[in-house]
């Protein structure tokens, strides 16, 4: 499996069915477009053998948070300042109805997490926010160790610097040159 990320040329966007409205017609219609007004990014998964046909996709971009919206006991641990904080937003994540359950959707949401991970060592983040489109995916982010950002809700986080020391991303600045 690959993944890489969408091109209106090669990937058959309009055949995706992952059997839900909402991430569906956002690959067929939306997903080029905003990318090319640099609103969002959308990479596929694909087989190695026809890399046409798209098995899942994700949707990232920028986004932010208000400490007060985190946790206490997370926003007092990462000794956050009290203003609008920069975080990466893992907007759109979806598999095809017909590989569900063959950890497709885990291996993009760790390529997601690692993305925005090293975007984070570059630019700065704090976490990664994903809203889980129902309440029966919550456990799907919890396994890998997404919180709701409150009781109830549908919207999630995870620290960056849990992300970096999970994958192993330095967030130390490289010298350059
Ligand atoms: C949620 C979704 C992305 C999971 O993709 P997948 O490829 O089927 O997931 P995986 O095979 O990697 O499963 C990983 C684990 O999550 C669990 N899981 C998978 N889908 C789940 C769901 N909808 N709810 C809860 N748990 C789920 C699996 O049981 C599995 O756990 P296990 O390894 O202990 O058995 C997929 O069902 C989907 O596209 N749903 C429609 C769109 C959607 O809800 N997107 C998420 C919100 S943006």
């Amino acid at each position: 499996m690959i993944v890489e990320s969408l091109q209106k040329d090669k990937h058959q966007r309009l055949s995706f069915s992952s059997g839900k409205d909402s991430p569906d017609r956002f690959l067929h219609e939306n997903a080029h477009q905003a990318a090319a007004k640099g609103l969002s990014k959308t990479y596929v998964a694909v087989g190695e053998a026809a890399e046409t046909v798209i098995f899942g996709y994700y949707t990232v971009t920028t986004t932010h948070i208000v400490v007060g919206e985190l946790p206490d006991a997370i926003a007092r641990k990462l000794k956050l300042p009290k203003h609008e904080l920069p975080a990466s937003l893992i907007a759109r994540l979806a598999v095809s109805e017909n590989v569900k359950g063959r950890g497709v959707g885990s291996l993009l949401l760790m390529d997601a997490m690692r993305r925005c991970a090293l975007v984070a060592s570059e630019v700065g983040g704090v976490a990664i926010v994903v809203d889980a489109l129902e309440e029966p995916t919550v456990p799907f982010y919890e396994r890998v160790g997404f919180r709701r950002f409150e009781l109830g809700s549908l919207r999630m986080f995870i620290p960056m610097a849990t992300v970096q020391e999970m994958l192993g991303i330095s967030n130390v600045h490289r010298q350059v040159g």
